[in-house]
């Protein structure tokens, strides 16, 4: 019985001993070392090989390890003596450098220094450089690490993992092995080759565990560690943790080193195979990636399952579920005849809220199958769904864990758009599958190479399943809300960022949303068909392979035989370009000329005279002014000068345009439009995006222009545009045929976020209320239209999830907001019927929001009844918090604070934090208070939840990101509190990188 029987269990061999999963990886004796190191050897001169192989074919995985059991039971090599095991030394600082470009020494900064002070602000208790990683400072692994198995005695308060990797040098650099570990891991034992390690030569640093060259053998080794955990002191919520009596694990970006010593690093492909061991009762599913190969039951009430996962994948995609979940199950049949077995695991009581998951899974599949020609690879795979998580969902191979936000649904619980996220969430991690497993990131700076793409993905299949103009409405609202906002404060980095202190802090609206409009510029500059080549040759040139940006422009640039060097400053450049426009008609010539300017504002660490024009897509089209009919149907503009002329021929009357269709680029149009041209463009565009962007801009024009008043008396003396009144009274009257979805987006303002991003200083005062004043008098002049509208749209039998039925819905309910507006108390009772009679979450909700901006009975009732029938339902709760988070109410602030003293709030639960935190912050009247008593409820949250979990308060923190926008006595407020929540001794590296960036 050898040790690299662990790497070939499954193989008959010649003269070996096949090994028994039922019992951990026993020790190598000495006798087999000499035998062991001839295997090395054949190893390392096989290694090449071998993993080219493997490269070709990923799935020829099976046949790799047989090739190499064989080969080694018959080779005859001459076997070398280990190198000699130095005795006992005194640690010494001779190492060499750092081993991995995570550990790179060669930074070009010193990242950022921060001073911790006592809470008065006096003496400086100690003093932290974190490190500052930066992208050009990559260097490939010095190791490769081919395979790993992992043994874990699994329990919440304690877990022993035994995790023996067999690692190949590259080259012989006779420097120390440096591998990533945090504090959360106690290393019980260290081997090298079966033999025991001496702590003197190893030495544990903050975040590593560094090996010393003397104990290293220039040849592959097998390294053994025995570490502990404690899943349940985990709050991080990153590496192995318990949530309620689930074990789980996360493990991007950097989670793994928090469950075992490791290269921990997306460029370190292995082939895993884990071993779970738990008490049956406590645990009775053991989960993990890929096939369960093997299960059985142990003495003492113990059993164990052994999961084998055929491909080859980094760190982040590890995962292990450990629990007593309900589920559900079924199967896909891919075209190509493999059956995969589908499950969707929750707590038992949930398991009846699982089907819209299942649902949106098939249905993904379905969709990569037909528009890219994707198949599932798997044989199993398998959803998890958790209460306590820090994201939306993980991607792991086959075996997706999830926040439950973004699983469990049934009409009572989950609103129109609960189903929605769920839909969209499950296909971006299933996507994953190919974009980002089977081709992934080089390192943590192309990011956006997975997740802008997948994101782009799962949009495109949601306007697939839901309606493209709608979909595409819904995003850019997003994109200008979140990404715009980011781009424009101290956060702006660009999609692929240059350096970062905290990963974490890198998973942005910018990497994300804006990552994802790249990829679509690529489509809309290549056309679908064109895209699609694209995509097939990125995965014929790097399927198994870790890759970047670079290669994937490369693919979509080769595949085309286009030249896209220029695009790559989309991915170099930061913030939001601004697009000016000029227009003629020439009415002798009959030609329209049109003029486009581009820049892009300065960024942190990037000036505006230094960026330089980017290639984008613009698409346009012309309609008669006369008729409203198209003259020029949309068109693709190639834009990439800092000015540009465009000339159209034969154009027989003077056109209006319609510029940006489908917001075709992520920027910001700066253009003179009138009142009536908006009013125009609302009526008659052909394009149904830029429909609904009229009705935006106009809606935009209004209010920004009642912001700009003297006082805010003046907002409220003010009349509103009729020209405005006229258009949205003219759209509310086609309700009975149009698109109820897009009918409501067109009713919904622009959000105050998005507005405040159009303002060099903002006024929180005269903002908000001339946003409210808009609302009101639409509301007052229009009162009977949108009664009618909403009284044509209440709801007729049992709750549907479809594109008419969510349409009718978002209709009824942007009427019921309107209507709500007086704060009558007729209103009241409208929406405390509505909140009654709803036989839907999205009716009640909507119901319930409305109520709770209106200080009145029925606003109690409702509370108290919505608290009650939830009946501690997690998500529902998290709904109850969130609508009081949000409330537009004076003492918003004293009532958010009585909420976080309420039984049910909880600081170590990401989804309850951010339903009252993060709502509160996105409450501009309530965060920006005029006394600060918002900024210091949000900024003692930030400091509290910092101390369980960095991730949830570095998020938080940014709510203070556009401090420098705001009035100079908000101003000195929110400085205050970001100078407070700094020199808190002990801030997580996280939040001080969050807040150092808005202090700068
Ligand atoms: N890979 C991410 C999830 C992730 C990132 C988890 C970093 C932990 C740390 C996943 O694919 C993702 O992007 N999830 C999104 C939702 C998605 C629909 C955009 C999320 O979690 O917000
Ligand atoms: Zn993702």
């Amino acid at each position: 019985m050898t040790p690299l029987d662990v790497f070939t269990y499954k193989v008959p061999k010649v003269g070996l001993t096949k090994w028994d999963p039922t019992h951990a990886c026993p020790l190598i004796d000495g006798m087999h070392l000499v035998w062991l190191l001839s295997i090395c050897i054949m190893l390392a001169q096989m290694h090449n090989a071998i993993r080219n192989l493997a490269r070709q074919n990923v799935r020829s995985m099976r046949g790799f390890m047989t090739l190499q059991s064989n080969l080694g039971a018959r080779s005859n090599l001459s076997p070398i003596l280990p190198p000699r095991m130095k005795s006992a030394m005194a640690w010494t600082a001779t190492f060499g450098v750092g081993l991995t470009a995570a550990h790179s020494t060669q930074s070009n900064s010193a990242g950022v220094a921060v001073c911790h002070g006592s809470a008065e602000g006096g003496e400086v208790a100690t003093s932290v450089v974190d490190k500052e990683i930066f992208r050009l400072d990559y260097k490939p692994s010095l190791y490769n690490v081919p395979e790993i198995y992992m043994d874990f005695q699994l329990g919440a308060s304690s877990t022993i993992l035994t995790t023996t990797s067999l690692i190949h040098p590259v080259a012989n650099s006779n420097t120390d092995l440096v591998l990533d570990g945090e504090d959360s891991i106690k290393l019980r034992s260290l081997k090298i080759n079966g033999v025991l390690i001496s702590p003197d030569d190893y030495k544990i640093e903050e975040e590593t565990l560094r090996i010393s060259s003397r104990v290293l053998p220039p040849v592959a080794f097998k390294l053994e560690t025995v570490v502990e955990l404690q899943p349940d002191k985990n709050l991080q919520l990153a590496g192995l943790y318990a949530s309620g009596q689930m074990l789980c694990t996360q493990c991007e970006a950097l989670g793994f080193r928090r469950i075992t010593y490791s290269l921990d690093r997306p460029d370190v492909l292995s082939k895993y195979l884990v071993r779970l061991e738990a008490d049956k009762a406590t645990f009775p599913l053991l989960l993990s990636n890929g096939n369960k190969i093997q299960e059985g039951e142990l003495p003492e009430g113990r059993h164990f399952a052994l999961w084998e996962d055929p491909f080859l994948k980094p760190s982040y995609l590890f995962a292990v579920v450990a629990g007593n979940l309900g589920s559900i199950h079924d199967t896909y049949k891919t075209t190509s005849g493999r059956v995969v077995k589908l499950g969707i695991y929750c707590d038992k009581p949930d398991v009846g809220k699982l089907d819209h998951a299942m649902y949106s899974l098939k249905q993904s599949m379905k969709w990569d199958e037909d528009t890219f020609g994707l198949e599932c690879d798997l044989d199993v795979y398998n959803v998890v769904a958790t209460a306590d998580f820090n994201m939306g969902a993980m991607e792991n191979k086959g075996l997706n864990i999830f926040n439950s936000a973004y699983v469990l649904a049934n009409p009572t619980t989950a609103t129109d758009t609960d189903y929605e996220n769920i839909l969209g969430v499950i296909a971006h991690e299933y996507f994953h599958n190919w974009t980002g497993n089977r081709v992934t990131c080089r390192d943590w700076f192309q990011l956006t190479l997975k997740e802008g793409l997948t994101v782009h993905r799962d949009q495109w299949f949601s306007s697939d399943m839901t309606g493209l103009a709608v979909k595409r409405i819904a995003d850019v609202r997003g994109l200008r809300s979140r990404q715009f906002t980011e781009d424009a404060g101290p956060m702006a980095h660009p999609i692929r960022p240059d350096s970062y202190i905290s990963m974490d802090n890198f998973y942005t609206a910018t990497v994300y949303s804006k990552g994802a409009e790249v990829i679509r510029m690529y489509r809309t500059l290549l056309g679908d068909d064109g895209f699609k080549k694209g995509m097939k040759l990125y995965f014929q040139r790097h399927d198994g392979h870790a890759v970047t940006c670079d290669d994937f422009r490369a693919a979509m640039a080769d595949a085309n035989g286009v030249d896209l060097a220029q695009f790559e400053r989309w991915y170099s450049q930061a913030g939001t370009p601004v697009i000016t426009v000029s227009q003629s008609y020439d009415a002798s010539a009959k030609k329209f000329t049109l003029t486009l300017k581009q820049r892009t504002p300065s960024t942190p660490g990037q000036k505006q005279e230094d960026k330089k024009p980017l290639m984008m897509p613009i698409v346009v089209g012309l309609l008669s002014e006369k008729t409203g009919k198209e003259i020029l149907p949309s068109k693709v503009l190639k834009f990439t000068e800092a000015s540009e002329t465009f000339v159209f021929e034969n154009v027989m009357e003077k056109p209006v345009l319609s510029l940006l269709r489908g917001f075709s680029a992520p920027v910001n149009v700066e253009q003179e439009q009138s009142d009536a041209e908006l009013a125009f463009l609302m009526a008659h565009d052909t394009d149904t995006f830029n429909r609904w962007d009229a009705s935006n801009r106009l809606s935009t024009k209004v209010i920004l222009g009642l912001a700009g008043k003297q006082s805010v008396d003046d907002i409220l003396a003010s009349e509103i545009p009729q020209t405005y009144v006229d258009a949205v009274k003219t759209s509310l009257a086609t309700s009975a045929n149009s698109d109820a979805a897009l009918l409501s987006l067109s009713l919904q303002l622009p959000d105050l976020t998005t507005l405040a991003t159009m303002l060099a200083e903002v006024d929180v005062d005269k903002l908000v209320a001339a946003r409210n004043h808009v609302k009101k008098a639409l509301a007052r002049a229009l009162k009977s239209e949108f009664e009618r509208v909403y009284a044509q749209t209440v709801h007729k039998g049992s709750y549907e999830f479809n594109s008419a039925e969510t349409g009718r819905r978002r209709l009824h309910n942007v009427c019921l907001d309107y209507l709500s507006t007086d704060l009558s108390a007729a209103s009241a009772q409208r929406s405390k019927k509505q909140f009654d009679s709803a036989n839907c979450m999205t009716d009640r909700l909507a119901a319930l929001a409305a109520l709770a901006s209106h200080d009145c009975p029925e606003r109690d009732q409702a509370l108290e009844q919505f608290y009650k029938s939830a009946e501690g339902d997690a998500l529902v709760l998290n709904k109850w918090f969130g609508i009081q988070a949000l409330a537009d109410l004076p003492d918003v602030v004293a009532r958010a604070k009585n909420l976080k003293s309420h039984p049910d709030f909880l600081l170590s639960n990401p989804n309850r934090f951010r339903s009252l935190l993060t709502n509160f912050g996105m409450n501009m009247p309530a965060f920006h208070a005029a006394d600060g008593s918002g900024y210091k409820f949000v900024s003692d949250s930030i400091i509290e939840v910092d101390a369980l979990n960095p991730q949830v308060a570095a998020r938080l923190a940014q709510s203070f990101s556009q401090w420098k926008k705001f009035d100079s006595r908000r101003r000195d407020l929110m400085k205050a509190e970001l100078q407070r929540i700094i020199s808190t001794p002990t801030l997580s590296k996280d939040t001080k990188e969050v807040v150092a960036r808005c202090l700068k």
